[in-house]
């Protein structure tokens, strides 16, 4: 009497061979399989979409009296009740995120490197640079000093892509560029040709 248990195999050939086609088939699936594993590797190693810059942990309370200090070192007015900073072309720049704004309004220039030290002093945010299309997220906990060589002058928006809260969508920065040799502030219309 046989029994229908997983645990006692079946007898004879109950099973139809795999077709040539199939076989192929199975193998060009494994090939793909591999090529897409080794993908992940290769791209975190040679991938453009790395961020450029060092990270690392910064308490909330110290990052934001890192940019207060920035503030005070650098502030040359006030917009909308955010404090505008010039900074010195190349130095480290700071800007914090949090519940709903970015601070302050950075003034760089043109064809220079900085550092720009993102932070949240809260809650995730979602540092988007419009109309340039730069996408970042800002977590909490982290410093992260992206390289940066602003090559377009004109006004650009930091936008918020990530909801953080009831004023989510009035979490709006903005970073000027200024053309290479410090004129004054150039006067550029958002979705002009930047
Ligand atoms: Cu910050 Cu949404």
């Amino acid at each position: 009497m046989s029994l229908h248990t997983a645990i006692v195999p079946p007898q004879g050939v109950w099973w139809k061979p795999a077709g040539k086609q199939e076989k192929v088939w199975i193998i060009i699936a494994f090939i793909w399989c591999m090529v897409l594993f080794a993908m992940m590797p290769f791209w975190h190693i040679k991938g453009g979409q790395n961020p450029s810059g060092i990270r690392s942990k910064v308490e909330a309370k110290a990052f934001a009296q890192r940019v207060q200090r920035f503030i005070d070192d650098y502030q040359v007015g006030v917009e909308s009740g955010i404090p505008v900073v010039k900074p010195p072309p190349g130095s480290d720049v700071y800007l914090q995120g949090q519940m709903w704004a970015w601070k302050p309004v950075l003034i760089l220039e043109e064809g220079v490197e900085y550092t720009l030290h993102i932070s949240s002093i809260d809650v995730n945010h979602g540092f988007s640079l419009y109309p340039a299309n730069v996408n970042f997220q800002i977590v909490p906990g982290y410093d992260y000093g992206l390289k940066i060589t602003p090559n377009n002058p004109g006004d650009y928006k930091v936008i918020c892509n990530e909801f953080c809260g009831i004023n989510h969508h009035l979490m709006l920065g903005k970073i000027v560029i200024e053309p290479a040799g410090g004129a004054g502030p150039v006067e550029t219309a958002i979705g002009g040709a930047l």
